[in-house]
Formats: C-alpha cells, sequence, structure tokens
C-alpha cells in the first residue's frame, strides 16, 4: 500500500505560506495567500470574535451534535446578509460549511447528483483552487474569458458571447465580489445585462462570495448576486465568511440555493445535509456560533460592521497610495488601475523571471501569475513595492 504514491502538485497559493515563513530577511513583503493584515503585519482577531467568543464559552451548556446542516439560524442570518432582511427563507436551501471552499464542494456534489453530465464554466482566470475544488467531483469544466490584462479590465463583449455558447442547465460561476486574482468586477449594468441573459438562456449561476464587505461595503457588494438571484428560478451561492470575520482557520461558509418552491428547497436542504454526512458528517460549530452571536446582537453587529469597514477602508487607502507611488516613480499613469479594482487583490500580470526577481532581490512575495495581496502591504513598504514592481516590469 501506498509504496507507488507520489507526492502531490504544491498548492499554488498556500504551499507560499511556508516558504515566505522560512525566509529570515528583514522587512519581507509578503502579498501571497487572501488574508488581511493590518499595518502591523498582523492578522488580529475581531473584536466583535473576542467578545462572542467570551460569551460564548460562558453560555454554552453542550458540545453535543448540532445536525447534518449545522446550525440553521446562522445560515439564516448569512443568507439575509448576502440576499437582504426581506426575502422570504421558505424557498431557501441553506447548509452550514467548512469555510467558503466546503459549500463549494458540497454545491458541486449536489449538481453532479442533479447532473452528473453538466458543464461548469469558469472565468479565465480564476481563483487557483477552483478548478481543483470544483473538478474534483468529476464535473466537466470549461472555461469563458474575463479579463483583460493589457488595459486590466473586464472582457465583457466576449464574455456575453461565451454565455451565447452555454446550454440551458450548464451552470456559470461567477465572483460575487472582489473577483479573485483579479480584483476587476462587473459594473452594476454588467450584472444587469449578464442576468437577464442567463436568465433568458436557462444557465444555473453558481456565485462564490468570499470577500463580502472588502469591495465597496456589505450593501454594495452583494447587489450584483441580488440581481442575479432575482432574475433566475435556481442560484447557488458559496459564502465564506474568513475573510469578512476574520475567523480563516475556523472554517466558517454557507452553501445558499434559491429555488421557486418551498419543497424543493426542502429536498436540496436535506440533501445538503446528506452530501456533508459523506464527507464530514457535520461542519465545525465553534466559529459559526461565533458569528451567529454576532449577528443576533446589536451591539456587537455594529462593532462588527465598524471592524469590517476599517478593514475595507485600509484596504482602499492602501491601493490609492500604492498607484499614487507606482505613478510617481514610474511618470506611467496606467498604474492607476490598482484604484479602480477592488478587494484584496490585483493580477499585474509579472513574469515568472520577474517574481523570482522581487522574491531573490527584493523580498517579495507574490503569487504565480502576477496576482498580489494588497491587504498584505504596509504604509511603510508602498514605496519600496513600488519601485520593484517598477524594475521588474
Ligand atoms: C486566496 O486566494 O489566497 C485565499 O482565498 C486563500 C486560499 O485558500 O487560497
Amino acid at each position: 500500500m501506498f509504496e507507488s504514491m507520489v507526492a502531490p502538485a504544491k498548492d499554488a497559493i498556500l504551499s507560499l505560506m511556508a516558504i515566505v515563513n522560512a525566509d529570515t530577511r528583514e522587512d519581507i513583503i509578503n502579498l501571497t495567500v487572501g488574508v488581511y493584515r493590518d499595518d502591523s503585519g498582523a492578522t488580529p482577531v475581531l473584536n466583535a470574535v473576542r467578545e462572542a467568543e467570551k460569551r460564548l464559552v460562558m453560555e454554552q451548556e453542550t458540545k453535543s451534535y448540532k445536525g447534518l446542516v449545522g446550525d440553521p439560524g446562522f445560515s439564516e442570518y448569512i443568507c439575509q446578509l448576502v440576499l437582504g432582511d426581506n426575502i422570504s427563507t421558505d424557498k431557501i436551501a441553506m447548509s452550514q460549511t467548512p469555510g467558503g471552499s466546503g459549500a463549494l464542494r458540497v454545491l458541486s456534489e449536489l449538481i453532479r447528483i442533479d447532473q452528473p453530465d453538466v458543464t461548469l464554466w469558469l472565468s479565465d482566470p480564476t481563483w487557483a483552487n477552483h478548478h481543483p475544488l470544483l473538478g474534483s467531483v468529476g464535473l466537466k469544466r470549461k472555461v469563458y474569458p474575463y479579463f483583460d490584462i493589457s488595459n486590466q479590465s473586464v472582457r465583457f463583449e466576449d464574455l456575453l458571447a461565451s454565455v451565447e455558447e452555454m446550454q440551458a442547465g450548464e451552470v456559470m460561476v461567477l465572483h460575487g465580489c472582489c473577483h479573485n486574482p483579479t480584483g476587476c468586477d462587473l459594473s452594476s449594468e454588467q450584472w444587469t445585462t449578464l442576468a437577464d441573459i442567463i436568465a433568458s438562456r436557462g444557465v444555473v449561476p453558481l456565485i462564490d462570495l468570499a470577500y463580502h464587505g472588502l469591495g465597496d461595503g456589505l450593501e454594495a457588494d452583494v447587489a450584483g448576486v441580488r440581481c442575479v438571484a432575482a432574475k433566475v428560478p435556481v442560484a447557488m451561492i458559496s459564502v465564506s465568511c474568513s475573510k469578512n470575520f476574520g475567523v480563516y482557520r475556523d472554517r466558517v461558509g454557507c452553501a445558499i440555493v434559491t429555488t421557486p418552491a418551498a419543497r424543493m428547497a426542502q429536498i436540496i436542504t436535506a440533501q445538503l445535509g446528506a452530501i456533508a454526512r459523506t464527507l464530514y458528517s457535520m461542519p465545525p460549530d465553534h466559529g459559526a456560533s461565533v458569528i451567529k452571536m454576532i449577528l443576533g446582537d446589536d451591539e456587537l453587529r455594529s462593532n462588527w460592521i465598524n471592524e469590517l469597514i476599517s478593514m475595507q477602508s485600509r484596504v482602499q487607502r492602501l491601493r490609492v497610495s500604492l498607484a499614487a507611488s507606482l505613478v510617481r516613480q514610474s511618470g506611467d499613469s496606467s498604474w492607476d488601475f490598482i484604484v479602480r479594482q477592488k478587494g484584496m487583490f490585483s493580477l499585474i500580470g509579472t513574469s515568472d523571471h520577474g517574481i523570482e526577481q522581487l522574491r531573490d532581490d527584493h523580498a517579495v512575495y507574490l503569487v504565480g501569475g502576477g496576482r498580489i495581496n494588497i491587504a498584505g502591504l504596509r504604509d511603510q513598504q508602498i514605496d519600496r513595492l513600488a519601485a520593484a514592481l517598477i524594475a521588474v516590469s
């Protein structure tokens, strides 16, 4: 057993964490994994989370099992955050999941049970883990054009042309906001146009929402998701709480499926639970209980929203300062795209050789393909990073 087993390919993003940690040089600029860091370089536990954790420790009376879909109360709060206060939850299937990745996996299993031969369409480029994660259940995958790196914009006409090729029932994977890895989001007009077209063609959206609140704020970031969900009979949404609540290692997420009928929603919720049973039985409780407590308590909720706004504003400020430094030092105003983009990432397209030079000569780390995590930057590093990026571009 295992004698002929070979090591798996390294994860494109997470494998960099160990490499960066082993680098002993001073003042490393770590723009790799999508984790928020403050100006001291730390990823602190949010105060709202810490307070809720204290209360949970005091109040929790049992750690007995909750159930295959976790805590429905948690999922309802997440649904309201994503789809709005006025939604009727009867027609929505939902399950708490281990992170957004867990939601993506569970939803892809759900698709496979119903439509094993269906094709999933993923954006080019997309999050490095989308293909392995969604492909692991054996579904066919195709890509649709998304990003024009030469002018750092969405290839919207080409994207629409691809949607015209999609068959009814095929699944289009979209990024709800803060597109990973490009930071380039659809405008609200583009979301409306896309929603109309996918609705008329019978294409089924699967929207990955991992950075809710880190782009333009909690309401603005889900305007596109709500627009699509309102126009199609069935929309799937995978939600991650890792970044907006800073609970990365606690693995908190939610799989949501909007449906036309309460009966269908009940069946899908039962299927989500049955899928969980075959994968991990039930999701971890701690982080979800903390988030449920935050969302259900006015004071904790408002503290969390303020902390989220401060993370989002810091990322936006860093974008403005980095772009200004790049423009000033290079004399090239095209670096301004960094300000227009949203969330943690921009895809600046540095070559493999450039990435090596950045690492070896400047102690700057980014993800292959040239993705930078703006939220990993410290104010005092901005001019040095800008000079390094200009030197290798
Ligand atoms: C990222 O894209 O860096 C994050 O979503 C972390 C991960 O799991 O890849």
